[in-house]
């Protein structure tokens, strides 16, 4: 009927997620199954429940999107399967890549791998037709903290990354010295709305680091030694400003690291993505930093959503990418 659907598949870590995307952004409906719960207990994704979850959820979740989204013959109706081949962990990637195959092979529908970063970034393009090429990408998760300067769909310049941990990862680890729950960013993000960040002092993190660079190990030890002093001397921690002060210094991290690569490539669209960009100190920065054109994406398409990799893969379809049913997960897929 003239109208371009893309299926778009993403279980690359600990959230199976479906949809279906017609033409570039217009989504007809889209799902999630988090397996946060489970592996809270454990304060962290544990690999091997992720992949058997995501093996219970994906067909029965795929099926409701086709209901919901009115599709009643997938191999008349849909376009293409879009499905994140890496980088993630092995058996999580493996439950939705063959997945996509089995679907992609019955209906004989095109496939396409998708890249999670490439993803991360189009979630942008779904709230934002008035994102042009080139701008700057901020990619800050559990997994990753990357800057890219998108020139066009597919080309991409890395221009700087973590040398160890990333953002959303430290803010996980320092919860969980605080005692509070996993995932612990968006527990920090609220109990700072009633902070003072100036309360705490942290190293900053920049520090030696060339280039465009980050590295979060050293303030994630800083903040972690921190909190046990303070338990050592039975001071108790004033948990608002703890939290407070220590988002304050990534935002700022953050921050600064983007100015430069404003400096560095003159580009001055800026966006973000990741589970991080669902912070609200970060956000704030980004929308009033004056003389940036900023772009945010909705905070549920912030962290992993198969909506981002039906549009990442749409994108790359309608500029001429081809795959083929020997598409394989790859863990470690580079960018
Ligand atoms: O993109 P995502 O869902 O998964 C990965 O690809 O890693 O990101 C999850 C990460 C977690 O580390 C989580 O603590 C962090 O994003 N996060 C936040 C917020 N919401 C999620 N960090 C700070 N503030 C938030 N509001
Ligand atoms: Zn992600």
């Amino acid at each position: 009927d003239g109208r371009f659907l893309t299926l778009g598949i993403e279980s690359s870590c600990d959230d199976t997620s479906v949809a279906l995307l017609e033409g570039p952004r217009r989504v007809l409906s889209w799902k999630i199954s988090s397996q946060i719960e489970r592996h809270a207990a454990f304060g962290g994704v544990v690999p091997e429940y992720a992949s058997r979850m995501h093996l219970e959820a994906i067909l029965p979740l795929t099926r409701a999107v086709l209901d919901e989204g009115g599709v009643a013959d997938p191999a008349k109706q849909i376009g293409l399967v879009a499905v994140t081949c890496g980088p993630g962990l092995m058996g999580s990637l493996l439950v939705g890549v063959m997945t996509a195959k089995a679907y992609a092979q019955a209906w004989k529908v095109p496939i396409l791998g998708v890249n999670h970063l490439e993803g991360h970034i189009y979630a942008n393009m779904i709230d934002h037709e008035d994102l042009k090429f080139p701008f700057l990408c901020m990619v800050v998760s559990g997994g990753h903290t990357e800057i890219v300067l998108v020139r066009g769909c597919g080309e991409y310049q890395m221009l700087g990354a973590t040398q160890d941990d990333a953002a959303g990862e430290a803010f996980d680890k320092v919860a969980k010295a605080l005692g509070l729950p996993y995932p612990g960013g968006p527990v920090i993000d609220r109990l700072s709305a009633a902070g003072d960040a100036g309360a705490f002092e942290f190293p900053d993190v920049l520090h030696n680091l060339e280039g465009l660079d980050f590295s979060f190990s050293g303030l994630k030890t800083a903040a972690i030694n921190q909190v046990n002093r303070l338990r050592q001397k039975g001071e108790e921690i004033p948990l608002e400003d703890f939290c407070a002060s220590f988002q304050n210094t990534v935002v700022k991290t953050l921050i600064a690291r983007l100015e430069q690569a404003v400096r560095l490539t003159g580009v001055k669209s800026v966006a973000i993505s990741g589970g991080v960009a669902a912070n609200s100190a970060f956000r704030r920065a980004v929308a009033e930093h004056e003389g940036w054109k900023s772009f945010l994406p909705s905070k549920m398409f912030c962290t992993d959503n198969a909506v981002m990799v039906a549009a990442a893969g749409c994108a790359a379809w309608q500029s001429g990418r081809r795959g083929g049913l020997d598409l394989a997960p790859d863990p470690a897929l580079d960018f």
